[in-house]
């Protein structure tokens, strides 16, 4: 019974050991991630009042009027999904 207790113990290590060397290297991809690329909410006349509207969700109600594609502004063509505006252009 002793014995085979003991036996279960390094298939525990091994295990643990994976596991460890797995979060290391998952913090090292973290760190040595690229700096964020997305362009800010830019600070201009445009833009600035909805640096002051605290709800993200509010303040992306407005976007549309510009940069709609029939705006003065229109998004790029090759624009990823466009839902939540500020959850990728930060506000800063
Ligand atoms: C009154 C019109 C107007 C509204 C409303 C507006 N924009 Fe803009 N936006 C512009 C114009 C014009 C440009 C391009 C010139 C510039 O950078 O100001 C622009 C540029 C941008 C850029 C690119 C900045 C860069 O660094 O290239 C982002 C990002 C942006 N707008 C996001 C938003 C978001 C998010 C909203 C809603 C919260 C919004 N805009 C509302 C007119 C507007
Ligand atoms: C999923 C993330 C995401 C969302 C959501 C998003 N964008 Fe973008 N947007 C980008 C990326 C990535 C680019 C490419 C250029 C860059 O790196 O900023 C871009 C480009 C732009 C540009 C062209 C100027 C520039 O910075 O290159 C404008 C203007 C813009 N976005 C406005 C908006 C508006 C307004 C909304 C909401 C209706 C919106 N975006 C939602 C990621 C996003």
């Amino acid at each position: 019974m002793h014995n085979q207790k003991k036996g279960n113990r390094k298939p525990l290590l091994l295990i643990n050991t994976l596991f460890v060397l797995f979060l290391a290297g998952l913090l090292l991809v973290l760190f040595n991630a690229p700096e964020e690329t997305t362009s800010h909410l830019p600070h201009d006349p445009n833009h600035e009042q909805f640096h002051a509207i605290a709800s993200k969700k509010e303040a992306e109600k407005n976007c549309g009027a510009c940069h709609d594609p029939d705006g003065q502004a229109p998004l790029p063509e090759n624009h990823p999904p466009k839902f939540r505006c500020l959850f990728c252009h930060k506000r800063k």
